[in-house]
């Protein structure tokens, strides 16, 4: 678990500290975010990043926005808030169920600073409930290991760590509890590209607690599975329909066909607050598209001087056109479990585990 002076998001009642994850590993730099506007710049660029972390984030957001409109008589029109926070980033829904909540906890009040106290008290529960809800999942997902095994050897996508939650994680949080329950995890770590969350982020955490690590490109996945024992793929979500499909950084489902072709059980780590029930299947996520630019060229990462990785930028001809789907959908049949603080199940489950929570 990061140290106190490294927890990714720390509230300072006048601003919210972010650890800026864009210039990780080189820089451990943190953003003093005054306003609701540079909030939603954070969650836009990916200071902030990761379905539970940008949640949290949001309603500090629009605790900071509400906070500025403290004095004014004019009406209260909380939508306004919540709807450009809501904007900032789509698919992830664990954002659009925390402002919904947001909402409802403000009905009928009409002075700005009752309201903004209101959602900061919100967004400081969030994160108890995300960081106790990331540990019993850990645990729960710890325990569909073998008992009499002592050594895990586990593939995870992206990064669903402590920087991504408020604390000890979904798919990292399954490996921090394997660890702390003695067993040996050695991590392979997609790259996963282009904004390198694998390497850049989850490396970093690994390697902070001493988790053995391997950084493997997107591509590598089916060389592994044939050449090392690999006891399962753990990832993490940003949206799951109720028919078990799964959004996830883009390069997961490609990861579950080839563990699925490999008998590798393939598990996805969430909170319920990414379950949407609203949905039927995975066709109806939005999915985000990014600029070609994070495809082309590196230039929107940073050494430790603050000079570009690359000084031209470019990976790529000038010119060259890019696709960048931030996410992309896993079939429901590739998914052997959900993972979460409700238990394990198969996606025919989905709506009866969820459907009273
Ligand atoms: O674009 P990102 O970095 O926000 O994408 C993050 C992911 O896809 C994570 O796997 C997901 O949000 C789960 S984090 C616990």
């Amino acid at each position: 678990m990061p140290q106190p002076e490294f927890l990714p998001i720390q509230w300072k009642s006048t601003f919210l500290s972010l650890l800026d994850q864009r210039v990780l590993p080189g820089k451990k730099e943190f953003l003093q975010i005054q306003t609701m506007e540079e909030t939603i710049v954070a969650i836009r660029e990916m200071a902030v990043r990761g379905a539970p972390a940008i949640a949290i984030t949001g309603i500090f957001g629009i605790t900071l926005g509400a906070k500025k409109k403290s004095g004014n008589s004019n009406p209260v029109d909380v939508d306004f808030l919540i709807k450009q926070v809501f904007e900032s980033r789509p698919t992830a829904v664990n954002l659009s169920f925390a402002l919904k909540e947001a909402k409802k906890r403000v009905e009928g009040v009409s002075h700005w600073e009752t309201i903004a106290k209101l959602w900061e008290s919100y967004a400081l529960e969030m994160m108890v409930q995300d960081l106790k809800a990331n540990q019993t999942l850990g645990k729960n997902g710890a325990d569909l290991f073998p008992k009499d095994q002592n050594e895990f050897h586990i593939i995870t996508h992206c990064n669903t760590g402590a920087l991504a939650t408020a604390g000890h994680g979904t798919a990292l949080g399954v490996i921090r509890s394997l660890r702390d329950q003695g067993k040996k995890v050695v991590v392979y770590a997609d790259e996963t590209r282009p904004f390198l969350q694998g390497s850049r982020l989850t490396a970093f955490e690994m390697m902070e607690e001493g988790i053995e690590c391997y950084i493997i490109t997107d591509g590598m996945s089916g060389w592994l599975m044939n050449h090392r024992k690999i006891d399962a793929v753990l990832v993490g979500c940003d949206r799951v329909a109720t028919n078990g499909d799964t959004a996830n950084k883009i390069g997961t489902y490609n990861l579950a066909i080839v563990a699925y072709e490999h008998k590798v059980p393939f598990y996805v780590c969430a909170t319920k607050d990414s379950f949407d029930l609203k949905l039927k299947t995975g066709d109806e996520i939005p999915i985000e598209m990014r600029k070609e630019s994070e495809v082309t060229q590196f230039d929107f990462l940073k050494n430790e001087e603050g000079n570009f990785l690359f000084p031209e930028g470019k990976t790529s001809p000038i010119g060259a056109r890019a696709l960048n789907p931030s996410f992309d959908i896993t079939k429901a049949k590739f998914i052997k479990n959900f993972i979460t603080e409700l238990g394990c199940f198969v996606p025919e489950e989905i709506s009866f585990r969820l459907k009273n929570v």
